[in-house]
């Protein structure tokens, strides 16, 4: 199958589970403290591997102890870390993650060693199928995008109307969920790729300018935390786009991998095996 580059932010996950959110200015005690690897380009080329694909990650981590910690399950899992610089003068990127009891999250990413991904440390050609998202600089993505010869997902998250429109235009799938969606607009109208946009619990849609040629509903699960759940969905998507399946099927697909991350604590440490996912499609 055509090896899947993830140009993309790695980050080490700090995540408080407690009985709810807290509002802007409270404090909820009471939370457990857990440390998983996270980020959602390295989640996404994790993802994608686990569901059977050759990839490799380009990314940047800090000169400190927690890139170690960010990087162990993809070593673990043969993704390609050849094209992971680390960066003497900035920190691993870290995520503090708040999740409830309905399994509901918020995210703050103090960026580190992410922001300084620039193009120059991009190869110059891309061959095979390119992943993006935007926790690294938007140049570097819209650099990649450029360098890309064959197959380009861009997941549009988090938001960021800033991206270039030659982004979007170039890009054969988009992904964003309903918030990111309604962000977006109209922008996401016109384009030549598909857009497929996730509901949650309630599955996704692929759309082609505006119109929906294709849905799918998620496995009924209980959720225990849904991050990476959507890391887990993009992988998935470009994974099924890949071997050539059907729409629908690649969304029942993508749909059935994220729905298997929200059962289990924390994003890497969630992300399902191939076998998996085809037994909880019956296949
Ligand atoms: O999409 C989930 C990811 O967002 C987390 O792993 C966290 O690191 C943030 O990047």
């Amino acid at each position: 199958m055509t090896v899947i580059t993830v140009v993309g932010s790695i980050n080490l996950d700090f995540v408080a589970t407690g009985s709810k959110l807290p509002e802007p200015g409270e404090t909820v005690t009471g939370a457990t403290l857990a440390i998983h690897p996270g980020g959602k380009g390295a989640n996404q080329a994790l993802a994608a591997r686990r569901l059977g694909a050759e990839v490799r990650l380009i990314g940047r981590v800090g000169a400190d102890a927690m890139a170690d910690q960010a990087l162990a399950l993809l070593r673990a899992d043969g993704v390609d870390l050849t094209g992971v610089g680390v960066d003497a003068a900035a920190p691993t990127g870290a995520a503090l993650i708040a999740v409830d009891a309905e399994g509901e999250n918020q995210i703050m990413v103090a960026s580190g060693a992410n922001a300084a991904l620039t193009p120059d440390l991009l190869p110059d050609v891309v061959d095979g199928a390119l992943i993006c998202q935007l926790e690294v600089p938007l140049e570097t993505v819209a650099a990649a995008v450029a360098r890309a010869t064959g197959f380009v997902c861009v997941n549009l998250a988090p938001a960021n109307l800033a991206i270039d429109d030659a982004v979007l235009r170039r890009a054969d799938l988009l992904v964003v969920n309903e918030g990111e969606a309604g962000d977006y607009g109209r922008r996401l109208h016109g384009l030549p790729g598909v857009v497929a946009v996730t509901w949650g619990s309630r599955g996704a849609g692929l759309l082609r300018d505006g119109v929906r040629v294709a849905t799918a509903e998620p496995p009924e699960v209980d959720a225990v935390d849904t991050t990476g759940a959507g890391d887990t969905f993009v992988g998935a998507l470009v994974v099924a786009m890949l071997e050539g399946m059907a729409p629908a099927e690649a969304l029942r697909f993508a749909c059935a991998a994220g729905a298997l991350t929200a059962t289990k604590a924390g994003a890497q440490t969630a992300l399902p095996w191939r076998a998996e996912v085809e037994a909880v499609l019956g296949r």
